[in-house]
């Protein structure tokens, strides 16, 4: 099906916690667009429901904090639960189909069987910041995905480019198995000011959320540095790369990377290749992601 204007949903939305319940739901759909989340939604995750619903004959949402991509020191416990909010705001935004399994629901006993995705591509950046992430992330998304699309002959699952080395990551396990599933990426939504639009965003404080724009811009003058020197890549890239840090540094941030790779598969570019810029850093207690492609 090619994305449509979005329709009007006058069914009332429906929710199911179980795997069977969720089938039940899904029977006769033909095409489920799934958009995986952790809850506590913003804007962001609405404009993802808001293309999944031009792309499939039902929209799916799923909500589900999972433990097995937060390291031990992480936020699991304290991340913000906000079920009835994010419950009406996915009604209100016509999604047709919300599934929120309980934990024992998706890992009724210890998960020990886990995807291991390509250490090439997961074990850098976020990969090496984040020991473990990408598999917690690839193996609960696995099996949201089997949850969603078993049985049906094809349908499309949508993430938002803001992660864009989870999205690299699972369109490679997605290629990988074979799975009956489209990828699509959706680009950023950001704020007014440029903050790219997070859950992790409603940990900042008043000072912290007026200085948070700037991971944006120094991703944006790295960029446009990376450009300006396009010739001579990759020779420049680690002073443009450290300068660009050590600007965040100085005005009280954490940088984990900022960095220009190649947008094919987010190793090292050679001059001609396009590019997309990455960071992470802390501000405060809080650690946000951000990218470009340029
Ligand atoms: O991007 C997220 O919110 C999570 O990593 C996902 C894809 C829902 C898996 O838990």
């Amino acid at each position: 099906m090619s994305p449509g204007p979005l329709r009007p949903n006058p069914q009332p939305m429906l929710i199911a916690h179980t795997i069977e319940e969720l089938r039940l739901h899904l029977g006769g759909t033909l095409r489920p667009a799934f958009v995986p989340t952790m809850g506590h939604l913003h804007d962001g995750h609405l404009a993802l429901i808001d293309h999944a619903r031009t792309l499939g004959d039902r929209s799916v949402a799923s909500i589900f904090v999972n433990r097995l991509q937060f390291l031990p020191n992480e936020d699991f416990d304290s991340y913000p639960r906000t079920w009835e909010g994010d419950c009406a705001k996915l009604k209100a935004r016509g999604c047709d189909v919300l599934f929120a399994p309980r934990e024992s629901e998706l890992y009724p006993e210890a998960q020990t069987v886990k995807v291991q995705p390509d250490p090439v591509l997961a074990d850098i950046l976020e990969g090496q910041f984040r020991p473990g992430f990408f598999t917690g992330v690839c193996t609960v998304v696995l099996k949201l995905l089997m949850a969603v699309f078993a049985g049906k002959a094809r349908g499309v699952a949508v993430f938002g480019k803001k992660d864009y080395q989870q999205l690299m990551v699972i369109r490679q396990m997605v290629r990988q198995f074979a799975l009956p599933i489209d990828v699509s990426g959706l680009v950023t939504q950001r704020a007014p000011d440029g903050l790219a639009l997070s859950s992790r965003n409603s940990y900042l404080n008043e000072v912290e959320r007026a200085e948070a724009v700037q991971l944006s811009l120094a991703l944006r003058q790295l960029g446009r540095e990376a450009l300006a020197a396009a010739s001579a890549l990759p020779a420049h890239l680690p002073d443009l790369e450290a300068k660009a840090m050590d600007g965040l540094r100085q005005r009280g941030w954490q940088p984990d990377y900022l960095t220009v790779r190649r947008r094919q598969d987010l190793q090292s570019p050679q001059a001609g290749d396009p590019l997309v810029v990455l960071g992470a850093a802390r501000l405060g207690q809080t650690r946000l992601i951000d990218n470009l492609e340029v």
